[in-house]
């Protein structure tokens, strides 16, 4: 295929050499006269491994060039891939003008281009700038989106200083289109590559870059700070990483990743406690550890204020145990959101098919006492009796008996903390989810 690639950094270069490599021709553009000269003698315009020999070689075989001119590249391809900067602003927002600058020039250079035009944006970009590029491009040159052009988004996940390899070793291929022939042609310049291709919608594959990164950041955070309380014990920090990441059911899997409601029990709690008043007691900061349990609250918090607005109606709590399957009651957040409800003289029911007044014992039926004395008027044993007479459903743990009934609803608003199957509920409802 015919590729041109705007902005010939890190990105640029090696996608420049990787693609040539892979037997597509390719024409750098970037408004830099020496990166232009560079590529046009055969020369890589980033140090990094493996890329001079690559570029090299792709010069003599004629597969690159560079240009600053955008009309010919445009012209001469079929795909165009941006690769400009993103750096962020002196207030931290991320500075698009690069991209939107090259959005007016390949604008320009359209009005003359007779056929489709496919555009990745490769730069890290915040959701929404795909949209504020193809509208910008549609303005500018009066060509029609997905008649006469696409604009998708196709992040890239390598890293320096092994960027060649991780091009062509990737985790996935992401491509976050709304265009079948943007797909299809995109799908076809990384053919050659391994991992899995995910197509999406635009704005998912727009937010991953920054899902990713913060994630990577949060990982090394929190090692430092294990690192910095297992060295103060004089405890070997690395082989307690080492063991951590062997557990891969729990520690180093997908558990734990859906977005929901604020975690609870006897255990998640109180050793995050108990780990935070060590640091204390050591002299350590530790303030990735110290945040989880603020973040835990103010989802807490938001699950109340989704509430707020229907002061007055009939509420069901579907759960009130910390998960689903167990009686454990002891820091569960459906209990704190039912004491924070009354509190503010909602009228609430419970259903809980595993708690029973009678049944809880020791620090179970303490715990509750304290916290909603008057649990016995407010539990209800008919599960569908309960539904039938309440507005507002909130289910708040992942019973398959929820489930059941909730798909069965009709007219009710539906508070989801856990997320059953959604498109199942959303038909007949007002169904409103905690973070989705
Ligand atoms: N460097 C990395 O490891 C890496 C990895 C993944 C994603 N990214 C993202 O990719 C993007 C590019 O990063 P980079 O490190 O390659 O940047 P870079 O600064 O190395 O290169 C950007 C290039 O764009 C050129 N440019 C600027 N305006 C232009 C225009 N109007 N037309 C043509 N060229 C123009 C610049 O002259 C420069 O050569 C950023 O959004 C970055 O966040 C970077």
């Amino acid at each position: 295929m015919n590729i041109s690639i705007f902005g010939l950094g890190y990105v640029g270069c090696v996608s420049l050499g990787c693609l040539a490599q892979n037997g597509h021709n390719v024409i750098g553009v970037d408004v830099s006269e020496d990166k232009v000269g560079q590529i046009n003698s055969g020369i890589a315009t980033i140090v990094e491994n493996e890329i001079d020999d690559i570029i090299a070689e792709q010069h003599k075989l004629g597969r690159v060039s560079a240009t600053h001119d955008v009309k010919y590249a445009v012209q001469n391809s079929e795909i165009s891939i941006i690769a400009v900067g993103t750096p962020s602003t002196d207030q931290g927002h991320l500075n698009l003008d690069y991209i939107f600058a090259v959005a007016e020039s390949i604008a320009e250079a359209l009005k003359e281009k007779e056929g489709f035009h496919v555009i990745a944006l490769r730069s890290t970009i915040m959701p929404g700038t795909c949209e504020k590029f193809a509208r910008i491009i549609a303005e500018k040159s009066g060509k029609e989106y997905n008649k006469h052009f696409t604009v998708a988004d196709n992040p890239e996940f390598l890293r320096e200083g092994t960027a060649v390899k991780d091009y062509y070793n990737p985790p996935l291929t992401l491509i976050g289109s709304d265009s079948e022939i943007g797909i299809q042609k995109l799908s076809q310049l990384y053919n050659e590559l391994p991992g899995e291709l995910i197509v999406t919608d635009i704005k998912v594959a727009e937010i991953m870059k920054y899902v990713n990164n913060s994630y990577h950041a949060l990982k090394i955070s929190f090692a430092n700070e294990i690192g910095n309380i297992c060295s103060a014990l004089q405890i070997d920090s690395h082989e307690v990483m080492e063991i951590f990441c062997k557990d891969k059911q729990l520690n180093i899997s997908p558990y734990y990743f859906k977005p929901g409601f604020a975690y609870g029990g006897s255990c998640l709690p109180k050793d995050l406690k108990g780990l935070n008043t060590l640091a204390h007691d050591l002299y350590i900061q530790a303030p990735v550890l110290e945040s989880i349990d603020k973040t835990n609250e103010i989802q807490k918090q938001r699950a109340v204020s989704l509430l707020s607005k229907y002061f007055g109606k009939k509420i069901a709590v579907l759960g009130l145990s910390f998960k689903a399957g167990t009686d454990d009651l002891r820091n569960s957040p459906s209990v704190e959101l039912v004491e924070s409800l009354i509190g503010r003289g909602f009228d609430v029911s419970i259903y809980d098919q595993n708690i029973s007044i009678a049944k809880l014992t020791g620090k179970n039926k303490e715990y509750i006492q304290k916290r909603i004395p008057h649990l016995s008027n407010l539990l209800q044993d008919d599960l569908e009796q309960l539904i039938q007479k309440s507005d507002v459903i909130v289910i708040s743990n992942r019973e398959k008996q929820f489930s059941d009934a909730v798909k069965k609803l009709s007219g009710k608003v539906v508070i989801d903390l856990v997320r059953l199957n959604v498109s199942e509920i959303a038909d007949n409802n007002s169904y409103i989810g905690i973070n989705w």
